[in-house]
């Protein structure tokens, strides 16, 4: 099965005006990709960026997203407002929000489910700590991270999600997980979901992200149930995620 490769950029809490303007004119002159390239700015600059991109095949993504539909929820931002900005992913389960924000399995499919609802693409991060990985369960922490959201949209959703494989322990350490390493659980993540259907397992598109950057990139790429990155750091850097695009071919 031929995967369309996703490169895509998680900007995280960084960026101004200013920087965003550099950084997108830097990525424009990007030569065209077979990848899907995308980028998460922070929400503030959603309209900034999707007017720098428009004419262009860089696709939009938001890093969170509420569960709820509209109303009373102060601070929060809608499935329906990021469509008003032509977001196409949204980035959900990110082991910043897991970790720092206490999103639970339980949040994250109830996310999940509200953009699946909405038209809107998501993207599911999930991923181990250092200590789980330690101890040996990679693969029950990250099967319990998808149970949770097969038990509430189904597997048949899967074909309209993104998987990111994000291991904790390679977020912003410069530790990546060697190409061997993500493939293992790749591998692993696409037969734990044949389990309740062959076909989607074979359809969904898994990233890897973990200290991402154009000399690892590569060799990632390489493994066959690699399907692109998500990149932290080396993404606000255009001529380094431009690197890391041209790897993916
Ligand atoms: P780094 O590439 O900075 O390690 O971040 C990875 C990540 O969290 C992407 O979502």
């Amino acid at each position: 099965m031929i995967r369309q490769k996703i490169v895509a950029g998680n900007w995280k809490m960084n960026g101004s005006k200013e920087s965003i303007v550099s950084l997108i004119s830097g990525l424009l002159e990007m030569d065209s990709s077979s990848s899907e390239v995308v980028v998460a700015p922070s929400f503030p600059y959603l309209s900034q960026v999707d007017g720098l991109i428009s004419a262009s095949s860089i696709v939009l993504a938001a890093q969170n997203v509420s569960q709820e539909v509209k109303g009373a929820f102060t601070g929060e931002v809608s499935t329906s407002m990021l469509g008003d900005f032509g977001v196409k992913y949204v980035l959900l389960g990110h082991s910043e929000r897991r970790s720092l924000y206490g999103e639970t399995n339980e949040l994250v499919a109830s996310k999940v489910k509200t953009v699946l609802d909405s038209g809107l693409t998501p993207m599911l991060c999930i991923g181990e700590t250092l200590a789980e990985r330690e101890s040996g369960k990679t693969l029950e922490i990250c099967e319990q991270q998808l149970q949770a959201v097969i038990d509430l949209v189904g597997i048949a959703s899967f074909e309209q999600l993104v998987i990111a494989y994000e291991p904790v322990w390679a977020i912003g350490t410069g530790l990546s997980a060697s190409a061997e390493q993500a493939q293992e659980v790749h591998e692993s993540i696409r037969s734990f979901l044949a389990k309740s259907s062959e076909s989607v397992s074979q359809k969904v598109q898994i990233l890897y992200g973990g200290s991402v950057k154009a000399s690892t990139s590569s060799a990632l790429f390489q493994m066959p149930d690699v399907d692109g990155a998500l990149v932290g750091g080396a993404s606000l850097d255009a001529k380094e995620f431009i690197a890391i695009v041209k790897t993916a071919g």
